[in-house]
């Protein structure tokens, strides 16, 4: 009798256990909800052009050393910038935005930087809205590619690239005006 009883019970349970493992498993929540996402979120590709103005020299220089060792040596050089970006190379034409981040010489046989930038946008549909780039930066080469890892508002869940390519470079004072061509997903 008792071992009826205990069975019984264990029946019960196996079944209350068994059917809500059914419905969790069955269950289509997330499922349903990236399909959901899917169908109303068609993904683009944007491509952005414009001139990153990195200033040293002057009164007012965008781009400061913040942390690097005395030697001759490049390595470890670390800079903070809130660097202008415009529509064309000219730094009095139209602005589009800036470029706030760091970059960090981290080679010890190159000048390759690490840059860690935030590219914040103040134009048009994507006034407001930001990309942010964490890359490799070897600056002798005449395009360099970084991945672009994330971005904001309307750049919301991006992903892509940049190409950076530099126009100008003055060599006493380290200024530099670098083209960009910005390939960015989302949605
Ligand atoms: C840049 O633009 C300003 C104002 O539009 C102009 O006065 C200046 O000559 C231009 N500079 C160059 C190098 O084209
Ligand atoms: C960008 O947005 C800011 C804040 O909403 C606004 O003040 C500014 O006028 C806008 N700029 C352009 C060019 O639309």
């Amino acid at each position: 009798m008792a071992s009826l009883l205990t069975s019984t019970l264990a029946l019960t349970y196996f079944f209350i256990m068994y059917s809500s493992f059914l419905r969790r498993t069955n269950g289509v929540f997330s499922e349903e909800l990236s399909e959901a996402i899917t169908l109303k979120r068609m993904e683009k590709t944007t491509r952005l052009h414009f001139f990153f103005h990195d200033i040293h020299s002057g009164k007012s220089p965008t781009a400061i050393k913040i942390a690097g060792t005395s030697d001759s040596s490049l390595f470890g050089d670390t800079y903070m910038m809130d660097n202008a970006l415009t529509e064309s190379q000219n730094g009095s034409s139209k602005s589009v935005g800036k470029a706030q981040g760091m970059y960090a010489f981290a080679a010890k046989n190159e000048p390759a930087l690490l840059m860690v930038v935030n590219y914040e946008f103040t134009r048009g549909e994507f006034n407001g809205s930001s990309i942010s780039v964490l890359g490799r930066n070897p600056v002798m080469d005449d395009v360099r590619e970084m991945p672009i890892v994330g971005g904001s508002g309307r750049f919301r869940y991006a992903n892509g690239y940049a190409l950076a390519h530099t126009v100008w470079f003055d060599l006493k004072t380290g200024d530099a005006i670098v083209e960009y061509n910005v390939y960015v997903k989302h949605y």
